[in-house]
């Protein structure tokens, strides 16, 4: 079975464009069209948060336009920069949006997937909420042999990058206790950080994923470069391939033309 992971487009509407100096519709669209002519084609997408930069509603109607011409499903993840109630009234078209966590688990041959949703409103961090890790536990206990992966934004542990570490999910504890009572979890695909890790935890590991919009430097550029631009790269956009099979799993990256 094979997925794609995008992650971190960070969308606006074209009168909006470029975002921190990327035309990242134009860069969605050429994933999007990457995906669609990858041999083998990928089961599913998953797109791991920070769909848009503002969470603007005219920002998740040109996610949706884009994500559209994937010739397969995309199930979506929140980041930071998302906003609930207009994900829910557009992406997910629902009339009254409410603004509970979007959080759910896919079954599909033979591997179970489990999104989660780590974004905290107004803030820069993740964390999870008492009633998801009682449901996660629940979900994670039904089958204790199901291989399965967790896809959620912020990284639940250390990165290894003090500035990116400042950002990732607050109070993890409990959350690390599952994982670690859960031997069917394999793996755990984050966003958030803009750039590749591969990072061992007990029985599983962690991976991050690049960015579709910009990639983050793990050594800020010392002044007279100024944030933003001092935490940017030049590097293109890339995605991750995720090849699982009963034995295991492979990954690898897919790199766009700047
Ligand atoms: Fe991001
Ligand atoms: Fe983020």
């Amino acid at each position: 079975m094979r997925i794609v992971q995008l992650s971190d487009p960070h969308i606006e509407a074209p009168e909006r464009q470029p975002v921190l100096g990327r035309n990242t519709i134009t860069q969605l669209q050429d994933a999007v069209h990457a995906v669609n002519t990858l041999s083998p084609v990928p089961d599913f997408v998953i797109l791991t948060g920070d769909q848009t930069n503002e969470g603007a509603h005219d920002s998740f109607e040109q996610v949706k336009q884009v994500l559209g011409r994937l010739q397969m499903t995309c199930h979506l993840v929140l980041g930071n920069h998302d906003a609930r109630t207009p994900f829910r009234r557009i992406m997910l078209g629902e009339d009254t949006p409410s603004s509970d966590r979007y959080y759910y688990t896919v079954k599909q041959n033979g591997y179970r997937f489990i999104i989660l949703d780590t974004l905290d409103e107004g803030k820069v961090t993740g964390l999870m909420d008492k009633s998801q890790l009682d449901w996660l536990e629940a979900e994670l206990a039904e089958e204790e042999e199901l291989f399965t992966v967790i896809c959620m934004h912020h990284p639940p542990i250390s990165v290894g990058v003090d500035w990116m570490d400042a950002l990732i999910l607050q109070e993890p504890e409990r959350l690390l206790r599952i994982f670690d009572a859960s031997p069917c979890l394999k793996l755990v695909l984050c966003g958030h950080v803009h750039h590749p890790f591969q990072i061992p935890h007990n029985e599983l590991t962690i991976l991050t994923a690049p960015a579709i919009s910009v990639q983050f430097r793990k050594a800020p550029l010392p002044p007279p470069a100024e944030k933003p631009h001092a935490l940017f790269t030049d590097a293109p956009p890339a995605f991750r391939i995720v090849d699982l099979s009963p034995e295991g799993w492979e990954t690898t990256l897919h790199h766009l033309s700047s």
